[in-house]
């Protein structure tokens, strides 16, 4: 039987090789490790085969369609994939007054289009599989379609076929917007109105799809911020502290896992209460 493979964008480091190292031990998952940074993909396959586990790097820049679809058929020749994490993202922050166009259209490319790219790659390949299985499965007429009939469409139903699994990641922003972040609020909030628009699509092939989203946690996204800012952040938050990749990566394992079998569509807040 081949493996089990996840795939996870931005898993070099941060939230997403939090999440690759979770899922992988605690869901016996190989990983694809995808990401535009060789040195930190490199490190990332280390120690998930420390766990035990296989991992792959694929070097894409998942705003690139080109680069999505080859990194998109490295994993299905991989192993079976079931479960897709789409967290790579980036902010390029400024006032909207002095926000310049290319930062808005990088932003939205990498963060947004580029969910996009690969939910139609992978799922235009779990449809195929599932359609081509219920087709073997349904009763073949006992006498041949009359010249020029249409033959029977064969039927579908989402527990015919393995159940997969898509995770976006979001942010708590979209929620209620942010100072110097046109850019990437728009972009965060179209994250979650694309995964609704998803699990709709894709629930008669049995694919679940669904969003995280997290509040203030501590990467190298947020390590670049001066002190201050991040103890200002600190204050606002109910639980009082930064929130940790492991914090997101226990949630994407929940999403990730049969434990959310019914659980399609929804956008869930890891932020310590930020934002409630
Ligand atoms: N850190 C936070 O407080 C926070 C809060 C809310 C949401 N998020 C979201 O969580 C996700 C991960 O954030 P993080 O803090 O770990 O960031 P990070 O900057 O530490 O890591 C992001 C990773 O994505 C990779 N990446 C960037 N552009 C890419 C591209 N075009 N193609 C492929 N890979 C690319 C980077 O090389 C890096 O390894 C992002 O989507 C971010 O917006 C983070």
């Amino acid at each position: 039987m081949a493996k089990k493979v996840a795939i996870v964008t931005g898993s070099g480091r941060g939230i997403g090789l939090g999440i690759a190292l979770k899922i992988a031990k605690d869901l016996d998952l190989n990983i694809v490790v995808v990401d535009i940074d060789d040195a930190t993909m490199a490190d990332a396959v280390k120690q998930i085969k420390a766990l035990g586990k296989d991992a792959i790097a694929v070097k894409c820049d998942v705003s690139n369609g080109t680069d999505v679809e080859n990194m998109v058929k490295k994993a299905f020749e991989f192993g079976d994939v079931d479960v897709v994490v789409n967290n790579a993202g980036i902010t390029r922050d400024a006032m909207m007054l002095k926000m310049e166009e290319k930062d808005f259209d990088l932003v939205i490319n990498i963060n947004l289009k580029a969910i996009w790219f690969i939910c139609k790659a992978v799922c235009a390949r779990w449809v195929a599989t599932a359609k081509a299985k219920a087709e073997a499965a349904a009763p073949k007429p006992a006498t041949p379609p009359a010249p020029g009939a249409k033959p029977e469409e064969a039927k579908f139903e989402p527990s015919f076929y393995p159940k997969k699994r898509i995770i976006n990641i979001s942010s708590i922003v979209a929620k209620v917007g942010n100072v110097g972040q046109t850019n990437y609020t728009a972009s965060k909030a179209g994250v979650i109105a694309m995964t609704k628009s998803i699990a709709k699509e894709m629930s008669r092939y049995n694919i679940n799809a669904n969003c995280i989203q997290p509040g203030f946690i501590k990467t190298p996204m947020t390590d670049k911020m001066p002190e201050k800012q991040i103890q200002r952040f600190i204050a606002e938050i109910p639980l009082a502290r930064m929130g940790l990749p492991e914090d997101i990566a226990r949630a994407v394992k929940f999403l990730a896992s049969e434990d959310s079998d019914y659980i399609t569509g929804i956008s869930l807040e890891v932020a310590g209460g930020l934002n409630m």
